[in-house]
């Protein structure tokens, strides 16, 4: 459930209509509802019930200061994959020792970083790794808390961009080595082994690849408690999906019932990097039609949102529900949704059906997740404006770039 619904022919974020929040920040802008971010969040704590657990929420997804911040405010643990998330997460009042630190090029400065602030675990993903984080650790004087990232090898059956877990990714260390490594990091001098983590993938629709790679990491956490390694906490990664078209993704209750099932009596503290799952269904993108043109072949809206400030449906084929914000009558036609950018694959959505006039306002929805975070100034495009709105109030919680400040660092040749 979101807090973006129609009343009074208008599209609303909470209570106030969109057409409201373009009059006065002006397209494309992103709107965040505080209210289902904080309700997506605690979807998945009460879903942990009393199990002792922590949500890190995964920064990559919308990593906007006040996102972090609603966030932060109700406990949130983060999930980060460089010293800038880990930055934000500070900045935004986050707490180091919640945050997890995921990623298979960490730098020896972040880890320096990370390990001054105190944060509550790396979540290493080779041997390489390994051996650098307990030298600067031993650089340090302290000792590194670790999970060692596993790839149980389980087919998330999502877009093969997003999926982690299958042993010809990036990701994680083969879980039959694991063992062998888990051993190495224990007789190491400045590195303390808290858990172990694996995250097998994004955009999940379904619980049985979660539920194979917890038996897995399960097994693995017996063998390591056999040879005298143990363990505070599982950390399972994030993945589960949201609904963009008509998916029906597990929820977070069913999702967390699968997984005690799997757990039966262990008493592992279990840590979650959600993303998207929070986020996602959080924001809408909204855009303004500029143009309506009409060809012999297709109708296409242009407007004033491209791919550099969405990149899902380019990149990945997403598709994404595009809605007008206040609806008109009449006879619809079939819109392909594109941007100004100058590459054919710039479409925000294709085929869609619409009653459209110029000027109109359209808003793309499940755009919380992967939205801004992953927008560029292609084509020189100042990057949009962010809104968050709480309620009756609209915050607008980072200025649309300008020209000026998109070009700031750049000097001529002397
Ligand atoms: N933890 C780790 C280690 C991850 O790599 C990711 C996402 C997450 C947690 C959060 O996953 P989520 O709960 O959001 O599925 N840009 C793509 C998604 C890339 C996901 C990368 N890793 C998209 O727009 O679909």
């Amino acid at each position: 459930m979101d807090h973006f619904q129609y009343r009074d022919g208008v599209l609303h974020a909470e209570e106030v209509p969109l057409s409201q929040i373009a009059a006065a920040h002006g397209t494309p802008c992103y709107v965040y509802s505080r209210a289902t971010l904080e309700r997506h969040w605690r979807a998945f704590d009460t879903a942990l019930g009393d199990h002792p657990h922590l949500i890190c929420y995964a920064v990559k997804a919308n990593s906007s200061l006040a996102v972090l911040n609603v966030l932060a405010r109700l406990g949130s643990g983060f999930d980060i994959v460089s010293v800038g998330e880990l930055e934000r997460v500070l900045r935004a009042g986050g707490e180091a020792s919640r945050v997890v630190f995921s990623g298979v090029g960490k730098r020896a400065d972040e880890m320096r970083r990370a390990l001054e602030v105190g944060i509550r675990c790396f979540n290493v993903e080779s041997e390489a790794e390994l051996a650098r984080l307990n030298g600067v650790a031993g650089e340090l004087g302290v000792e590194a808390p670790v999970s060692i990232r596993v790839n149980p090898d389980v087919d998330a059956r999502t877009h093969p961009y997003i999926s982690t877990g299958l042993k010809e990714n990036k990701f994680g260390v083969d879980i039959r080595v694991a063992p062998a490594l888990y051993r190495q990091a224990a007789d190491m001098a400045h590195i303390r082994v808290v858990g172990v983590d694996c995250h097998i993938g994004s955009q999940l629709t379904g619980l049985s690849p979660f539920v194979d790679a917890l038996k897995r990491v399960l097994e693995l956490a017996r063998t390591l408690e056999a040879d005298g390694i143990g363990l505070d906490h599982l950390d399972l990664g994030g993945g589960l999906g949201i609904r963009y078209r008509d998916e029906e993704p597990p929820l977070p209750d069913a999702y967390a019932r699968a997984l005690f099932e799997g757990l039966a009596d262990t008493r592992y503290e279990i840590l979650l990097e959600p993303g998207r799952a929070i986020a996602g269904n959080a924001g809408v993108l909204l855009t303004r039609v500029e143009y309506l043109k009409h060809t012999e072949h297709k109708d296409f809206a242009v407007v004033d949102a491209a791919m550099n400030d969405l990149i899902r449906p380019a990149l990945y084929g997403a598709w994404q529900e595009i809605v007008p914000v206040a609806p008109r009558l009449g006879e619809s036609r079939t819109y392909d949704v594109v941007g100004p950018v100058c590459e054919t694959g710039d479409f925000l959505g294709k085929e869609r059906a619409l009653v459209l006039a110029e000027d109109d306002l359209l808003a793309v929805r499940s755009a919380g997740a992967y939205g801004f975070t992953m927008s560029s100034n292609y084509n020189t495009r100042p990057r949009a404006a962010e809104v968050m709105v709480d309620g009756e109030q609209v915050h607008l919680v980072n200025r649309r770039e300008s020209l000026e400040e998109l070009m700031a660092r750049e000097t001529l040749l002397p």
